[in-house]
């Protein structure tokens, strides 16, 4: 009998040291880290939430495939699971708040906002930090460096300087052989279709497009700047009204983002006006439909805002932060000029990271230029 107990010891020994092994090769060194060891052990599962400011938009759909897609391909390269789940805020900040508070009371491992009002950054990344769940912020990027000092290390904005895209769109009027003065009276009469006005791109490429064009020619905003808050329906109305309020006056019309340049193209051509003949249309993203314009030489100009570089860089860095690791507070890509399909072609380019200093000393020297000028 006391054999028998001595065996039954033994074996239950036995059985939990083997068990707490197993226990621990689950963990991984509790750290949460990916499994990159190269020891062909089954990987990490990371939870990751993003949420996006509306799907109903052509540029965020596009970054959003390719962000879901690209998780994909890194999951299937470094044996981790990484589980995705993407929520449409609407264009909705209060049902934002909820989404991130949600993600937030699950637990997630990361999180990867494009946020419905930059203003709003600083609560949730605050909220954030107290649950120690890192942060991506893409697209619209906060109103200031100090958003990304509430937690240095742990959240990051990826994305492209939205004043390149502006001064890429006034050069690409400026280079006209009439500088888009096409009744050649020494100014560019223009109309300006904005984004949202809280949006910093909607901001900078409204601001830098002219700043860059009158380099070159004098310019004359036609009425006041539009609201069209990157939506094809809200541009081609705004520009239809402008077409009928000031006609052939306008010989430039400057869009925030392609969408809602194509709606000013359709406004354009229902008003009998042509392209390139009797007025230029300019904007930013390089919707494949634009591009395509733009080499029938229907469509003046377009910049690519290169969605395929920032999902990526976007993913990289969230797996860097899973990792554990820290990262800085900014990651960027450049805008390209487009004027052949080529120009648009999505390949991986590498990212620049930059430091809070650094970001505040090139704005410093971009505020004395304007007082130099
Ligand atoms: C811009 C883009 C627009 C729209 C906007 C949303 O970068 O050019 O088309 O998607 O982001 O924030």
């Amino acid at each position: 009998m006391k054999k028998l107990f001595k065996v039954l010891v033994l074996a239950l020994v036995a059985f939990l040291v083997v068990a707490c092994g197993a226990a621990n090769n689950g963990n991984n060194d509790g750290n949460n880290n990916g499994n990159n060891d190269g020891t062909g052990s089954t990987g990490e599962t990371y939870e990751i939430g993003v949420a996006i400011y509306q799907f109903n938009d052509n540029f965020m759909t596009l970054y959003r495939n390719e962000l879901q897609k690209y998780f994909g391909e890194l999951g299937a390269e470094d044996g981790n699971t990484y589980n995705v789940e993407i929520v449409d805020s609407a264009n909705d900040q209060a049902r934002q708040v909820e989404q991130l508070n949600n993600f937030i009371a699950q637990d997630k491992d990361l999180i990867i906002a494009n946020m419905v009002s930059p203003a709003g950054a600083d609560t949730f990344l605050q909220s954030a930090k107290d649950a120690d769940i890192p942060v991506v912020l893409i697209n619209r990027e906060p109103e200031s460096t100090s958003t990304l000092e509430i937690w240095p290390g742990k959240t990051t904005y990826v994305g492209v300087d939205a004043r390149q895209s502006g001064r890429y769109q006034g050069e690409i009027i400026a280079e006209l052989e009439n500088s888009g003065d096409i009744d050649g009276d020494g100014k560019v009469q223009y109309i300006m279709i904005m984004g949202d006005t809280e949006n910093v791109d909607a901001q900078q490429r409204t601001q830098y497009s002219i700043e860059q064009l009158e380099e070159t020619i004098e310019t004359e905003l036609l009425g006041e700047r539009l609201r069209g808050d990157w939506d094809q329906t809200k541009g081609q109305e705004l520009a239809a009204a402008a077409l009928a309020q000031y006609g052939d006056e306008i010989e430039v019309i400057f869009a925030n983002n392609d969408a809602m340049g194509l709606g000013a193209l359709q406004a354009i051509n229902a008003a009998g006006r042509k392209v390139g003949e009797d007025i230029y249309v300019v904007s930013v993203d390089a919707l494949e439909e634009v591009v395509n314009l733009v080499v029938e030489g229907e469509y003046t100009g377009t910049v690519l805002n290169d969605h395929y570089n920032q999902a990526h860089t976007a993913a990289d860095v969230a797996v860097m932060l899973l990792k554990g690791e820290e990262v800085a507070p900014y990651y960027w890509h450049d805008y390209v000029r487009v004027t052949s399909p080529e120009d648009a072609e999505l390949v991986r380019k590498d990212y620049r990271t930059e430091t809070i200093e650094a970001y505040e000393a090139r704005l410093a020297e971009i505020d004395d230029q304007k007082i130099d000028e």
